[in-house]
């Protein structure tokens, strides 16, 4: 018999996918990986093999994903077209190749998911496993089959006698992991719509944030977050707390209108609270600690990153050779900054590091400053002479 891994989330979809594949005369192993999406994966384990799943394999990826994937992205400043901080990307690559390990200890030649033809995901997946898992043969069931609706998935899954929990429907699809939450569909399908607050997951409404400013200082250490006020605290706790911290603050929400690879431009809203606060300290620490040059550079490399993860490009020399870069520029982002959450917003309002390159006797305007005001002539009469030059050349200003 064939053997499939399949992607299992326990939604309808994924749940669909079990019966689909098993009427195309597979034997199904469910593969459910838990990236922080805060959904208890005993009751996906039991429901895939209620489905008929010969096997479910569970694992828990927070630490890895956050080791190996949110803190590459995070010293990277990632954030596609300015404003999504890649939380499902993030994800994708890391489900991928673990999909892929476990077709090959199980001795599966097929790998499934349960994305459809019209986003990002099928693309993370299939060409991270191309990568790794060039060998495994992929089936997308949802690209494939009739099934129209939610509805009709419903009628199959009933009519099949699938163990799901047909809840109020929800108008919104969802992703979830530590980093961030990505919303889509429903009202939020028209751009021109505000998204109701019912849209959000995680965070409060700004204006139902408390009163009072909240302030909280972050640890860096070569570009890691290390610690919160002080207290060192191991990575997937400390993006809890952050996310816990936000979310009460209002802090994290993204509404934009986003080009999919596919070339379809879709509107998404985001929640990524802790991912918002890190990136701006992160970011904070990096103005204090490089030089104009780097930090110029830095950023058109980031936004080059953010771009390869959201296509799926993890698996690749470009993102090997990328991380040897933005590694070699975070060997002095130490430091501290202090964030200050209040109605939505968080903002860094001290910073401090042992690698920072401000110096208080050369920004004075007080008695200690020692910058050689006299010096400043000559540098600016040297960096002028370009246009002294054309200034004498050219008659009028129309020329210059
Ligand atoms: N548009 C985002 C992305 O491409 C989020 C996708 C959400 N995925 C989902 N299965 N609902 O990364």
């Amino acid at each position: 018999m064939k053997k499939v891994v399949l992607a299992y989330s326990g939604g309808l979809d994924t749940t669909v996918c079990i019966q689909w594949l098993k009427d195309r005369g597979f034997s199904v192993i469910a593969y459910c990986a838990d990236v922080g999406q805060g959904e208890d994966l005993r009751q996906a384990r039991r429901r895939a093999l209620a489905c008929g799943a010969v096997k479910a394999v569970v694992h828990d990826l927070r630490e890895e994903f956050a080791r190996d994937f949110v803190i590459p992205s995070l010293k990277a400043n990632a954030a596609y077209e300015g404003k999504y901080l890649l939380a499902t990307a993030l994800s994708r690559p890391l489900i991928a190749k673990y999909l892929g390990d476990v077709a090959r200890k199980e001795g599966a030649g097929t790998v499934g998911h349960g994305c459809t033809g019209k986003g990002n995901d099928q693309v993370r997946f299939e060409v991270t496993l191309a990568a790794l898992a060039p060998e495994l043969e992929v089936v997308a069931p949802v690209r494939e089959w009739e099934l129209k609706s939610r509805e009709e998935e419903i009628v199959y899954a009933q009519k099949h006698r699938l163990p799901i929990k047909i809840s109020k429907k929800s108008p919104y699809s969802l992703d979830q992991n530590l980093w961030g939450v990505s919303i889509e569909c429903g009202a939020l399908e028209d751009p021109w719509t505000e998204p109701p607050e019912e849209a959000y997951r995680w965070t409060r409404s700004p204006l139902a944030s408390p009163k009072a400013p909240h302030y909280v200082n972050v640890d860096f250490e070569r570009g890691v977050p290390v610690g919160v006020n002080g207290k060192r605290i191991g990575l997937t706790k400390l993006i809890q707390q952050l996310n816990g911290l936000g979310s009460r603050y209002g802090v994290g929400r993204t509404d934009l209108v986003e080009d999919r690879l596919v070339g379809i431009k879709s509107r998404e809203v985001y929640e990524a609270p802790a991912g918002t606060i890190l990136q701006t300290a992160h970011r904070e620490l990096e103005s204090l600690t490089l030089h104009r040059e780097l930090l110029e550079f830095k950023e058109i490399v980031g936004q080059r990153y953010a771009r390869l993860i959201y296509d799926g490009l993890w698996y690749t020399p470009l993102k090997t050779a990328l991380d040897g870069f933005i590694e070699q520029t975070q060997r002095g982002v130490t430091g501290t900054i202090r964030m200050k959450l209040w109605g939505g917003t968080a903002v860094p309002v001290g910073r401090k590091s042992k690698h920072a390159l401000y110096r208080k006797n050369l920004a004075t305007y007080g008695a200690e400053d020692t910058f050689d005001q006299k010096a400043a002539a000559g540098c600016i009469k040297i960096w002028g002479l370009p246009y002294r030059n054309s200034g004498r050349v050219h008659s009028s200003h129309l020329d210059r």
